[in-house]
């Protein structure tokens, strides 16, 4: 085996890390317990630079984690720890005088083991659920209101009474999704790292499909024509909740910047907003502009918002004044109405074509 001076000792003091370039490929290189090693620098996840990571101690030896999604590999052995099967690449290291010298080759090849994504192939594959005819109407309810407790929300209220009305009227087939009962983290931000760390799965979904957003994911993308979403107004927003799901659907959204690829075609959004006080008009908005921006089609009149102003402090009062509203009861009725008409027209469109003017990667030095 021939070996290749690649790199000085000085370079490298203790405690150091440092990728570089070698035969066609990044190698990092490390020098960790009076022990200079080198494995492949590209993580066998989405392709992360491992030597951007830190290191971790395991009861196996010091491992390198990737900073993208959290991987590790031992630095000497290069396995993975914890009874994963993934091998990153090894080279074997010599020194001579002060020049850090490497096998030309790998010792131990790459091996990028089988992991098993059973319970979440069906979004991985995008396999639609919708049909010609199907009339799926995803209700997603974004109050943060107590689990269990016995109180009403005006919004969730307002939603149910839409979601009976496309049972009853329009033989729709219906779901109704409470976030507070989902139990999801929040993003952590992967694509501030790189664009492609954030993935599609999202890779908290990748790592844990029990987490909430799975069956946000699932319903929204692949089953639902349509959606409803009915937040109550927070100080002038719509509920944290939302924008905890909006921060987890960056990955769809992401699609088209990096793939050109849009996950959400030829579905409508409608949304309900309700509050003792006002602001309906920016968070319907702020809704509108989220959802086109992730390839929804907005109904004429796409909300409806309900608000008894800014001195209805008797705030006991709201569900019992929701309840008896007719305005509301016509409203929400002639929103479902709207947001199914469009779905069945926009159903027959092709779409395959659609025109994303959105930035893309390419563009983004422009
Ligand atoms: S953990 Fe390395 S790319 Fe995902």
């Amino acid at each position: 085996m021939n070996y290749i001076p690649i790199f000085k000792l000085s370079d490298l003091p203790k405690e150091s890390q440092q990728i570089i370039n070698f035969q066609n490929t990044k190698v990092l290189l490390l020098h960790y317990d009076d022990q200079i090693t080198a494995i492949g620098n590209t993580c066998l996840h989405k392709g992360g630079p491992l030597g951007k990571g830190i290191i971790t101690k395991h009861s196996e030896g010091l491992c390198i984690q990737c900073p993208w999604h959290g991987w590790e590999y031992n630095i000497k052995t290069g396995k993975a720890p914890d009874g994963y099967l993934d091998q990153q690449s090894v080279y074997d290291v010599k020194i001579h005088d002060d020049q850090i010298l490497l096998s030309e080759q790998p010792i131990v090849r790459a091996k990028r083991a089988e992991h098993d994504h059973s319970a979440i192939k069906d979004l991985k594959a995008l396999q639609y659920q919708t049909t010609t005819d199907s009339i799926n109407i995803l209700g997603i309810s974004t109050t943060n209101m107590a689990k269990g407790a016995a109180r009403e929300s005006t919004s969730e209220h307002a939603l149910l009474q839409s979601l009976e009305h496309a049972k009853q009227h329009h033989s729709a087939s219906t779901r109704l999704l409470k976030l507070r009962d989902l139990e999801f983290r929040a993003c952590e931000g992967y694509y501030s790292i790189h664009e492609q760390a954030c993935t599609w799965p999202c890779s908290i979904t990748d790592a844990n499909p029990n987490d909430g957003m799975t069956e946000v994911y699932r319903s929204m993308i692949l089953w639902a024509d349509v959606i409803l979403v009915a937040t109550p107004i927070r100080w002038g927003n719509p509920s944290s909740l939302f924008f905890k799901m909006c921060e987890r659907l960056n990955c769809v959204q992401n699609q088209i910047t990096l793939h050109n690829k849009i996950l959400i075609q030829n579905k409508v959004a409608g949304f309900i907003i309700t509050g003792g006080q006002d602001n309906i008009q920016q968070v319907a908005g702020q809704m509108g502009t989220f959802f086109t921006d992730l390839g929804f089609v907005l109904p004429p009149f796409h909300f409806v918002g309900w608000s008894r102003g800014w001195v209805a402090e008797d705030m006991e009062k709201n569900v019992e004044q929701l309840k008896k509203s007719r305005y509301l009861k016509r409203s929400v009725k002639d929103l479902t109405d709207n947001a199914i008409r469009l779905s069945k027209q926009i159903k027959q469109m092709d779409s395959s074509h659609m025109n994303t003017p959105l930035p893309k990667r390419i563009e983004s030095d422009i």
